[in-house]
Parts: structure tokens; C-alpha cells; sequence
């Protein structure tokens, strides 16, 4: 009865912390290269660096390495919580004379708390229609994203093993985990309950469970994997269709939020090739769908405004998003299945004008009112967690509203670099260009021309922008007003991609 797993799983806390069987003790244990070949997935070296007494062994050899061990073993191990409760609640199982993992458990942590996530073992082939997915690559990217400012009250919908929700423990004063999946709730639960974090935890699609209520903050990591109206894998496939499961969520989030309250979520968008031939911008084509969901979005958070930030981090082609998300699902591409399922979702691909599939991340804010509306894409390798980043747009956007860009007085901080290209010939070396480049973050990178080059070495904070570039209008001379229409643009994107800054009051 998986119904008496979160029960049991909040009296095994004290065991596993008395075991040392947590991130921090893992890794003292392992050591450096044997926990990198665990990750890796190559349990050997992890094996041999093991203790060979105790309960943290058995403990890291049962969930870590998918050992089974002797019932004697176990017992000592869980003791004083009894194994038989343990199978009861279907965390363990019997094999032959052993006893082995029915339940993923590992320890996981950051730099605000330290916990145990349950979910589904990972059978590769086999994964049930309500299989319910651990802490992976895309969980991370989302908790790595997320703004970590102290709020009241936050909802993680489509909570799964409710990773999110942990990572926002310490900073959200009241929690609201929600997922249509019961299996998903129930080890949700036992997830909490293990790691002592106090959620309201409803059962239900989409909005539903929440209906009528409003959040300081929303993080969601939804089925948002875009192919045919089925749903083979509750925690890949919205049932709705295309990339429907993000038009959803985009579309009305901000009806669900506090004033200046902020949403964040992973969504994924069609690409159409009609959408890439209307684009008037090259490479703005990708843009078309997540702006028509936006402008839904903007209704939503009447009669206040919307900030919203899409950032696209990964574009793929239909053969590599079917192949990749098969392989996911443990469906190997060749076999007989994986052929008869590519053809279906290429055939809908195909159906639907799709082209390519972007992925990303979404963060919406109900302002009290304006707003700005920023889709880019950010395919560059990033050298930070993408949390800062957010914050540091979401102030960046507030203050434009409140300034006027020429009368400030700028400033290039040190993070900002002038990168500049040379071709030989036979006159030596010739400047062909300089690049405006950030060092953290996001590593934007800008192409300068040399006005704009005299102008970003003005920015010391001293001189508002319009008198940099009345200087500069004269110095080269060139029309002010001309001057000053085509450099605005070109300011207000280095300030949103934090190469400029506000001069800090002294
Ligand atoms: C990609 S998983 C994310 C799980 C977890 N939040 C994480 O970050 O790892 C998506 C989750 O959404 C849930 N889900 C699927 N359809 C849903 C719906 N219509 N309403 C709410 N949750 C849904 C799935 O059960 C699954 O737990």
C-alpha cells in the first residue's frame, strides 16, 4: 500500500541522518572520482570507497547502487522503522533471500537545505503511463532559474516528486504543491515528509486545484514536450496536442498571481515555416507563437501589466526532438515501436507545418502596471545559475519604467569587456570590429561600431547619456537627434543584458 509511504518515510529521517546517508556524507564517503563514475553510472568505484559496517553501506548500496542486500542487513539498517513496513509501504522489495529498492530515494540538497527525494525507479523500457520522474537534468535547470527572493505563498504545479517545492523551501513562507497524478502526490508527499517540509499538496489538472487563489510565486515544470494529442508518459505528454500544455500555461499564469508576483516555468514552442517566412527579423521567426500566447497573457493580468521574459535556450529539428524524447521514454528509435512512434509524431510534425521545436524558459510578472515584453534567444553556453540572471532582469525592467535613459549616468562595470578582431594583410594587422561582452552571466555578446565604441568608454558614470552623445554627435560630427534614435535601441538592450548599469547613488 503506497498509501502508507509518506507516513513511514517521516520516520526514516532520523535514521538516514543518523546513518550519514545525505548528500554531504555521500560525498565525503565516496570521494570525488568515485561519486563522478556513480554519476556517470558506473557503481563499482563507488562500491569498493563503501565502509564494511554499519548502516550507511547498506543504505547507499539499496538506493544508490540498486544492490539488494540480506534481510539482516536491512533490518539493521532501517531499524527501529521495521523492513516489513518498509515493503508494506513499497519503498523495499523481496527478491530471492534479499531485500532491494522498490522506490527511488536519494539524498539531494543546495546551498539553502539538504533533503530526500522519492520517485520512480528509472527501469529504462518500462516506464508506466504515471511514472513519476526523480530530479533530472530539466527539474535542475528550473531550480537553477529560479528567482530565491522571500515570498508568502508558492504554488509548484505539476510538482511530480516535488524537487521544486524543496528548492523553494527557504524562500517561501507557505507551500502549494499540485499535480494530476495521485502516484505523483502520494510520493510528493512522502518527499516532504521525509525532508520535514510542510506542503498543502492537491490532486488535479492544470489550475483546477487552485482555482480562485492567487500566488507571490509560481514555478512549473509541466509536461510541456510537444508532440501528437496522447498521453503515453503523464510527466512528458499534456494530452493536448502540440505545444499545448505551454500555450496553456503561459496564456493564464498571470491570472494566478499576486501583484508582482512572478511565474517561471519550462515550455517549448512549434517553430512553423509559415511563422519563419512571415518573420520581418531574421531568426525572430520562433517568436510567433510564444507572443500570441503573451498577449493572452497580458489579458490575464488586467488590470495590472506583464513583464515577461521568454529566453530560448535550444531549438531542435522534429527528428532530433522525437529521437531524443524516445530515448527518454527508454523507447530505442530502431526497434519496430521506436519506428511506428516516429512516424506518428513526424506525421503530426509534418501535419502542423512544424519545422523545428524551441525549448526554454518563461518568467512572467503581474506588474502594477507597463510592461515589458523581451523574447531572445540565449543559446550560448551560461556561466551562472540562471536565477540571478532573472532577478537582475525582473529590477532591470522595473527601473526603466522609472527612468528616462537619457538622463542617466551610465556605467560599463567590470564585467564588461571590448573584445576586438583583427585580419592581417600586408600592411600588418587591421581592426575589422570590436564586441561588447559580458564575463558572467549569460556572456552576451554585442557587435560595436566605433561610435558605439566611444560611447560605452563614456559610461563612467558621470555625464547623463545625452550629453555622452551630444559630445559625441559633435566629435564626429554627426546629427544629434539621428545620433541619439539609433544609439537608444542599442542602450536599452546592453542595460537589459546588464552591460550598462545605473550609476549606484554614492
Ligand atoms: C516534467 S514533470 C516535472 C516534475 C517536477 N516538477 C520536476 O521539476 O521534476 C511534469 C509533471 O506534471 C504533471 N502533470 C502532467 N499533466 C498535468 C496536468 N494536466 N496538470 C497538472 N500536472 C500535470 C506530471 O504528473 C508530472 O509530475
Amino acid at each position: 500500500m503506497i498509501d502508507r509511504l509518506p507516513e513511514v518515510a517521516a520516520r526514516l529521517a532520523p535514521v538516514f541522518r543518523a546513518a550519514g546517508f545525505t548528500v554531504d556524507g555521500v560525498a565525503e564517503a565516496l570521494g570525488a572520482e568515485a561519486g563522478a563514475a556513480l554519476d556517470r553510472g558506473e557503481p563499482e568505484p563507488a562500491r569498493r570507497s563503501l565502509p564494511d559496517a554499519g548502516p550507511f553501506p547498506v543504505l547507499v548500496r539499496l538506493f544508490l547502487l540498486s544492490e539488494a542486500v540480506t534481510p539482516d542487513e536491512a533490518t539493521a539498517a532501517f531499524a527501529p522503522v521495521r523492513v516489513d513496513e518498509l515493503v508494506d509501504a513499497e519503498l523495499l522489495r523481496r527478491t530471492d533471500g534479499g531485500i532491494a529498492a522498490g522506490l527511488d530515494l536519494r539524498p539531494h540538497a543546495d546551498e539553502h537545505g539538504s533533503w530526500w527525494v522519492l520517485s520512480d525507479l528509472d527501469h529504462g523500457a518500462d516506464k508506466a503511463t504515471e511514472h513519476v520522474l526523480g530530479a533530472g537534468a530539466a527539474s535542475m535547470s528550473l531550480a537553477r532559474a529560479t528567482v530565491r527572493r522571500e515570498v508568502g505563498t508558492l504554488l509548484d504545479l505539476g510538482a511530480g516528486c516535488g524537487v521544486q517545492t524543496l528548492h523553494c523551501s527557504g524562500h517561501a513562507a507557505s507551500l502549494t504543491a499540485t499535480d494530476v497524478s495521485e502516484r505523483a502526490n502520494t510520493l510528493a508527499r512522502a518527499t516532504f515528509a521525509i525532508s520535514g517540509v510542510d506542503v498543502e499538496v492537491l490532486t488535479g489538472p492544470w489550475w483546477e486545484p487552485v482555482a480562485g487563489r492567487r500566488y507571490d510565486q509560481i514555478v512549473c515544470n509541466p509536461p510541456f514536450v510537444p508532440g501528437p494529442p496522447a498521453v503515453e508518459h503523464v510527466y512528458r505528454d499534456a494530452g493536448l496536442g502540440g505545444d499545448g500544455a505551454s500555450a496553456l500555461l503561459v496564456s493564464s499564469l498571470p491570472g494566478f498571481l499576486t501583484p508582482g508576483g512572478v511565474g517561471q516555468l519550462l515550455a517549448s514552442w512549434l517553430i512553423t515555416g509559415a511563422d519563419l517566412a512571415a518573420a520581418e527579423e531574421p531568426g525572430t521567426g520562433w517568436q510567433a507563437r510564444p507572443r500570441r500566447w503573451l498577449a493572452d497573457a497580458a489579458a490575464a493580468a488586467a488590470p495590472g501589466g506583464l513583464d515577461a521574459w521568454v529566453v530560448q535556450r535550444d531549438v531542435a529539428d522534429p527528428a532530433l526532438h522525437v529521437g531524443t524524447w524516445l530515448r527518454d521514454a527508454g523507447v530505442d528509435p530502431a526497434s519496430p515501436a521506436g519506428r511506428a512512434r516516429t512516424a506518428e509524431w513526424l506525421d503530426f510534425f509534418a501535419a502542423h507545418d512544424v519545422v523545428g521545436i524551441g525549448f526554454g524558459f518563461v518568467t512572467l510578472r503581474r506588474t502594477g502596471g507597463g510592461g515589458t515584453v523581451v523574447c531572445e534567444d540565449m543559446r550560448q553556453a551560461i556561466g551562472d545559475p540562471l536565477g540571478g540572471e532573472v532577478e537582475a532582469w525582473l529590477d532591470r525592467v522595473a527601473w526603466l519604467r522609472g527612468h528616462d535613459l537619457l538622463d542617466e549616468p551610465l556605467v560599463a562595470p567590470p564585467t564588461t569587456a571590448l573584445e576586438r578582431g583583427y585580419t592581417g594583410d600586408d600592411e600588418g594587422w587591421r581592426r575589422i570590429g570590436g564586441t561588447l561582452v559580458r564575463l558572467d552571466g549569460p556572456q552576451w555578446r554585442h557587435d560595436l561600431d566605433d561610435l558605439g565604441e566611444a560611447l560605452i568608454a563614456g559610461c563612467r558614470g558621470y555625464l547623463p547619456l545625452s550629453d555622452l552623445l551630444g559630445l559625441l554627435a559633435v566629435a564626429h560630427g554627426r546629427d544629434v537627434d539621428e545620433l541619439t534614435a539609433a544609439a537608444l535601441p542599442v542602450v536599452r538592450e546592453l542595460f537589459l543584458h546588464g552591460l550598462l548599469v545605473p550609476r549606484t547613488p554614492s
